[in-house]
């Protein structure tokens, strides 16, 4: 059979609530044109974020009732345990409530001022975790990857040469780790390459530099591998993450992504000391280092959820469904970010849209025309989120995992080949309130 079905039945489902293109109009001016106020239910199709928003199996339900909510030493933890060391197998295994906190905690302990950590693309809250600390957060993608119309296969994947220079010019004393995001979501959701991971393992080996992997996406960037890279087509998708997570010194993991899970996340390292500090520190903030900051609960759904992940089932209709979303409108002359990524198609505003400057925010006059016309809720990713620093006036329509149908993708298709049509039609914006900094979650703006 050639079509790919959703690998799952549906047993409880969740009513969408629709509203009139009047009420969104309301909603939107009340919101500032800025999505992120909007009240959810006021929302058809919400494709924000793909973090958090899964939806969890009757197997991880039934493990949420057997959640051992024990403050120290809970059977929770040592069942993840057990899961995270069969796929990942690094000594230490710590808790945390999400992605951000295992972030925070390994560049407290291991960053100062004057020091600088490379990564393909660092996601902001990593970013922004290492910038606190007075270090210097360098991204290092391809430069072919600047292009948002290449099509290559592992658009993801760090400039091995680039990070060779910079160790070399800056020495290694000054650079305490390198990271690489699997897959590299700020640049499109795009997939690392097994022999990139080697790459840069070679060189952090040779200038005696931990590598870590910021591994929200490990199983999409597997099943990437699988499919594109030679000599992995044999390998299940266990084999191939736990082949990437071997080339690692350790990892950050926001549960809220690959294990299907609500919240939760997961700081690794190989290094005994290290892991000494972290613990301290984890005490501090999250808790006693058996449940960092989760219920016993959430911890036995990640076990589940990080197994249910690597199904080749589910991997496959995953990446096939994003495609479809992708291919769907690329084809019909909406520019996307080729090739589709993981786990959203990004939208080029920027090309899309060309008669709105960048100041003028073509990303956010997008999303807002998407919400207005069909109750679609989206993200820019351009000069509202990064100001000066974007690199392109993009759209996210990021999707949640296990959590809309085809028809809902069909619909969502149907929408934006409609807000293309009429493309012209469509006006800038200007902010008129903005807070010091994270400006996109609460800024509010004017239609010109
Ligand atoms: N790293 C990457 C690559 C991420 O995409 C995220 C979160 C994090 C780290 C932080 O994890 O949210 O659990 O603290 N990304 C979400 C998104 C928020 O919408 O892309 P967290």
């Amino acid at each position: 059979m050639r079509t790919i079905i959703e690998p799952f039945r549906i047993k409880s489902v969740e009513p969408l609530t629709y509203t009139s293109r009047e009420e969104r109009e309301g909603y939107l001016e009340a919101a500032g044109y800025n999505l992120f106020l909007i009240e959810a239910r006021h929302i058809l199709i919400d494709l924000l974020t793909d973090s958090g928003t899964s939806a969890m199996s009757t197997e991880q339900w039934a493990a949420v009732m057997r959640g051992d909510e024990s403050y120290a030493g809970s059977e929770s933890f040592y069942r993840l345990r057990r899961v995270v060391d069969g796929l990942m197998g690094f000594r230490h295994v710590i808790p945390t409530h999400q992605g951000r906190a295992a972030e925070r905690i390994l560049f407290s302990v291991l960053c100062k001022p004057g020091h600088i950590v490379p990564n393909n693309t660092h996601f902001d809250t990593t970013r922004a975790n290492i910038e606190f600390t007075g270090a210097q957060a360098v991204d290092l993608p391809l430069p072919e990857a600047a292009d948002t119309q290449a099509r290559i296969p592992f658009k993801g994947n760090m400039d091995v040469n680039a990070l060779d220079r910079l160790i070399r010019e800056n020495g290694c004393e000054r650079v305490p780790l390198v990271m690489i995001t699997v897959t590299n979501n700020s640049g499109g959701g795009q997939p690392v390459s097994m022999a990139n991971i080697q790459a840069v393992r070679e060189i952090t080996r040779r200038y005696g530099i931990p590598l870590y992997l910021d591994a929200c996406r490990f199983a999409e960037n597997a099943w990437f591998i699988r499919q594109n890279e030679e000599g992995y087509g044999e390998l299940s998708p266990k084999e191939i993450a736990q082949r990437m997570f071997r080339l690692a010194d350790g990892c950050t993991f926001s549960a809220k992504k690959d294990a299907f899970a609500n919240i939760g996340g997961l700081l690794c390292t190989n290094d005994d000391k290290l892991a000494e500090l972290e613990k301290d520190l984890l005490i501090l903030t999250e808790g006693f280092p058996t449940y960092g900051g989760l219920a016993g609960r959430d911890l036995d759904a990640i076990a589940v959820g990080l197994e249910e992940i690597l199904q080749p089932e589910y991997l496959e209709y995953r990446i096939a469904s994003t495609a479809y979303l992708g291919r769907h409108i690329a084809d019909h002359g909406v520019p996307i970010v080729e090739p589709p990524g993981g786990h959203a198609i990004y939208i080029d505003a920027g090309r899309m849209l060309p008669h709105i400057p960048k100041h003028q925010f073509p990303g956010q006059a997008l999303a807002v025309e998407l919400y207005r016309h069909a109750g679609v809720r989206s993200v820019e990713i351009g000069s509202v989120m990064f100001g000066d620093k974007a690199r392109h006036e993009l759209l996210r329509l990021a999707i949640p995992r296990r959590v809309y149908t085809q028809s809902h993708i069909d619909y969502l298709v149907e929408a934006i080949l409609e807000v293309n049509e009429r493309k012209a039609s469509l006006r800038g914006l200007e902010i008129v309130q903005e807070p010091p900094f994270l400006r996109h979650f609460s800024a509010r703006f004017r239609e010109r």
